[in-house]
């Protein structure tokens, strides 16, 4: 039988949604939804009120390939705002979410044959999108709980083309510190390396702040930044997402762009630049209903497990062994309980006893997972 070219690419986890439904159906129950790596509070109603009058103010035609103007010129004082970085609008690109971005970079850079590092455990199509391009990848363990392993980084980097940060990192909640980041640097500069560093998660960052790896000395030039509106103002279906980098590379991700989706929504986009005003407040107001959400969960879970509190992300990553349990096997006994979370598996090589909760969402809807989850622990 014929089997289709991408037929061996790990999944997305989104794809697990029609599981739950089916348990859903079957059950007639709800499912509190652990396993997305999505907000699900409430959008934001200037969101909505500036979407409704971009579509009645004419924004309603193609967008230019790199994004309209409005926005472009907003994200460059964002970026200096949030991130201290000055950039011309040339070496910026609006891209339908973040996952775009990371399309058009990886199809820009690789070539087949090429090599890609990424520090398990990762985000799931970190590996798949290098694949799609016949390029290769290859895992650097974090150390348990989590940090990065210099010797192991110092080893695997070894002619590589591009190294995947992502801080603060899906799943495990990792920021990187600042003497991971000049590891980081280090390595990237002795090996010459190109650096996709994801930060769709900036702001959630509970003790510290957050800095951009492009913040470092010669690391501007040689790192493409990656950024979303649906992490950080909760606008996942809005698909916009931006990328920050140098010119060449954003030139090739425009030629990418403008040969396949052309863009994101002209309306989503118009939406985005007013959104964009105000992003320091509204992030403030989501990451102040993460810190709670992560401070309720951790201090329940370590009844039962080992469940370090993590710096940052709005996920958590425990170790299932104290129970006796695989992730997968978790996976699979709580959907019967009603609470669907991510099995460590799906995140790279190494993981399989860790299983990954998302909490971003509202407090009475943790509470309610976490009571099921306990239902759950007190039978084994
Ligand atoms: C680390 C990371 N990068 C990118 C994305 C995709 O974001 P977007 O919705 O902007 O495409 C996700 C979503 O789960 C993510 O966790």
């Amino acid at each position: 039988m014929r089997t289709g070219r991408f037929s061996s690419l790990p999944i997305s986890p989104v794809s697990f949604t029609d599981t739950v439904r089916r348990i859903e159906r079957e059950k007639g129950i709800k499912v509190v939804r652990f396993d997305l790596a999505e907000p699900l509070f409430p959008p934001l109603k200037e969101a909505i009120e500036e979407t409704v009058k971009a579509v009645e103010s004419g924004y309603v035609h193609y967008p230019p390939p790199r994004g309209i103007p409005e926005l472009v010129e907003e994200i460059l004082s964002y970026f200096r705002r949030t991130r201290g970085l000055e950039y011309d609008a040339d070496e910026v690109i609006v891209t339908p979410g973040a996952k775009f971005s990371v399309y058009s970079a990886f199809a820009s850079l690789l070539s087949p044959g090429d090599e890609v590092l990424l520090i398990t455990p990762y985000w799931v199509s970190f590996k798949a999108i290098p694949e799609m391009f016949g390029a290769r990848c290859f895992e650097v363990r974090m150390k348990k709980p989590f940090g990065l392993d210099e010797e192991a980084m110092k080893d695997a980097v070894k002619g590589k083309k591009v190294l995947v940060l992502n801080s603060p990192n899906n799943p495990t909640g990792w920021v990187a510190s600042e003497e991971e980041l000049k590891l980081v640097r280090d390595l990237a500069l002795d090996e010459d390396l190109i650096v996709l560093s994801d930060e769709v998660d900036w702001a959630y960052v509970y003790e510290g702040e957050h800095r951009s790896i492009a913040t470092l000395p010669d690391m501007k030039d040689r790192t493409l930044l990656i950024d979303s509106f649906s992490k950080v103002f909760g606008m996942t279906g809005w698909r916009v997402g931006f990328s920050a980098g140098p010119k060449w590379l954003i030139d090739d991700m425009l030629m990418v762009q403008q040969h396949s989706v052309s863009g994101p929504t002209t309306f989503s986009q118009k939406a985005c630049a007013e959104i964009l005003k105000g992003a320091e407040r509204y992030a403030e107001r989501m990451v102040g209903l993460c810190r709670e959400n992560r401070d309720y969960l951790v201090e329940r879970l370590s009844n039962y497990l080992d469940c370090p509190k993590p710096p940052g992300a709005f996920y958590l990553f425990p170790d299932a062994s104290r129970l006796g349990l695989g992730g997968d096997e978790l996976s699979k006994s709580l959907l019967e309980y009603g609470v669907a979370v991510s099995p460590g598996r799906l995140f790279g090589e190494g993981f399989e006893n860790n299983f990954r909760i998302c909490y971003a969402m509202p407090k009475d809807e943790v509470v309610k997972g976490v009571k099921r989850i306990e239902e759950f622990f007190r039978t084994l």
